[in-house]
């Protein structure tokens, strides 16, 4: 039989994070997490991490879009789209302000069980993202984050908390965002939202410490997916990873190695999520570096048995990569190889917009990992014109109406098993890199700009009933 479309119960969606659009910040007992020290950036600008929230200074995620009291109306127009799922995550410092507490606040364990219940009303199946670049700030400072063992055991806390009381709401999990950007170890922003590690600090400028850090962060998601299939066997969890093609600049051969150096050098965590176990390549790297991280035999047990049942990612762009700029083995900062890729467009940010790379990621992840894939985020990050008759975004509809025509060609032509599509802001929110509301994703406007000037009103753009049309036909009417 030939196959001509997404699979039946494909979950269709929409992802945010819950530091990007709840708000709320100080409400139902939530303590300070990384985003919370976040300024606004802008278009290019570097968003400043401040050493605690200090007055005066614009962070945008504390009131973000405020989710926290609207999320009824929200996810009633998602139903209206007819979304089969809805990827969030669970503030860290919701259910641990401190990270290090005790016991769990009440309050903001009680929030996740009303929003899943209101998605489960209307037949929308969470999708959850436990750890979405909202470490508490206390474990930052107090444990340098996951440069510290400890750390571990205060995600699994958490993971089990989450595990235990929504068992029974939520299947589909997923450890830790993007856990491959801090491949990036220069960048203060990547580090930060990942592993908890402020650039500077002493010690912490260093790749050393980040295969460190990533290396408890792995061991952490291996521990909780092990405990997870003991709360529920049932429950699919899944690493996250931003999975970016890497492409030689030419046909060079220098070009071609370097750009399988960088994949290596971007890839190896999900390699041990899926795997459960180090890739030759990163071993014998660290070796010759001279890095001496702390891993265990015992680590390595727990990794083995903690494997993920799924590849989520998110896929917005690809990289083109040249010897010219690093020779492959001086290769260290995947950063310093990348040069622009004369064939692709890019979006006003400058993030290159290439559909075509993604099929090509679809195949290259069934290829290496041979496990189901989720889209978990994918989108164009845009200006949007607020006009006397409506949003018309039709820059978004072409953009996503390209890449689902490209993962189509994988799922029909290329048999990859794709589980689902949630393209990201499915509702504007936050920009995580640039902290602007400029900087819209969603098919629903939210009235608000870079100052936090705004109502909230929400209303409903072009893409909307596109996106509508698109799940009711279930990707046939692109
Ligand atoms: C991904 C993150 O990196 O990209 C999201 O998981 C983020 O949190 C999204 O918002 C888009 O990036 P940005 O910087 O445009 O918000």
């Amino acid at each position: 039989m030939t196959k001509t479309e997404f699979k039946k119960g494909f979950l269709w969606g929409g992802a945010v994070a819950a530091h990007q659009l709840e708000g709320a910040w100080q409400e139902g007992g939530k303590g300070v997490s990384v985003a919370d020290v976040m300024t606004a950036g802008a278009n290019k600008v570097p968003r400043e991490i401040t050493d605690g929230v200090i007055p005066g200074k614009n962070y945008p995620n504390h009131s973000a879009i405020d989710f926290y009291h609207h999320y009824k109306e929200d996810i009633k127009l998602f139903a209206e789209m007819g979304f089969k799922c809805f990827r969030t995550s669970i503030a860290w410092t919701r259910i641990f302000p401190n990270g290090d507490d005790e016991t769990p606040n009440e309050a903001g364990l009680k929030f996740y069980d009303d929003l899943f219940d209101e998605c489960l009303k209307y037949g929308i199946e969470p999708v959850v993202t436990l750890s979405h670049f909202e470490m508490p700030f206390n474990l930052v400072k107090k444990y340098n984050g996951f440069g510290n063992r400890k750390t571990i055991d205060f995600f699994v806390k958490f993971a089990v908390t989450c595990f235990k009381r929504y068992k029974d709401k939520v299947k589909y999990w997923m450890t830790f965002n993007e856990i491959d950007n801090q491949s990036s170890f220069n960048n203060d922003f990547l580090m930060a939202t990942n592993s908890g590690l402020l650039l500077d600090k002493d010690g912490n400028k260093n790749e050393a410490a980040m295969y460190q850090a990533a290396h408890y962060e792995v061991v952490a998601s291996a521990l909780a997916v092990k405990e997870g299939k003991k709360i529920n066997p049932d429950f699919m969890i899944g690493t996250m990873i931003a999975f970016t093609p890497i492409y030689p600049a030419t046909s060079k051969p220098a070009d071609v190695l370097l750009a399988q150096r960088m994949d290596q050098r971007r890839n190896w965590f999900s390699d041990v999520q899926v795997w459960g176990y180090y890739p030759s390549n990163v071993e014998a790297y660290i070796e010759r570096k001279g890095y001496r991280p702390d891993i265990t035999e015992e680590d390595r047990v727990v990794l083995k048995e903690g494997t993920v049942d799924y590849v989520g990612f998110s896929y917005y762009q690809s990289m083109a990569v040249s010897s010219d700029k690093v020779a492959p083995d001086d290769l260290a900062d995947p950063e310093e190889a990348i040069v622009r890729n004369q064939f692709v467009e890019a979006s006003d940010w400058d993030w290159e917009i290439d559909p075509v790379g993604l099929r090509y990621a679809l195949n290259e992840l069934t290829d290496r990992y041979h496990v189901p894939l989720f889209i978990v985020e994918n989108g164009l990050g845009a200006y949007d014109k607020v006009e006397a008759d409506g949003i018309h975004d039709d820059y978004r509809i072409d953009y996503l109406r390209r890449h689902l025509t490209e993962a189509k060609k994988a799922v029909v032509l290329d048999g990859v098993d794709l589980m689902g599509y949630t393209p990201w802001g499915c509702i504007d929110l936050v920009s995580a890199g640039t902290g602007q509301m400029s900087k819209r994703y969603g098919f629903i406007y939210v009235d608000k700009d870079d100052e936090g000037n705004g109502t909230l009103e929400r209303s409903r753009k072009d893409s909307f009933y596109w996106y509508q049309k698109v799940i009711k036909s279930n990707g046939a009417d692109l």
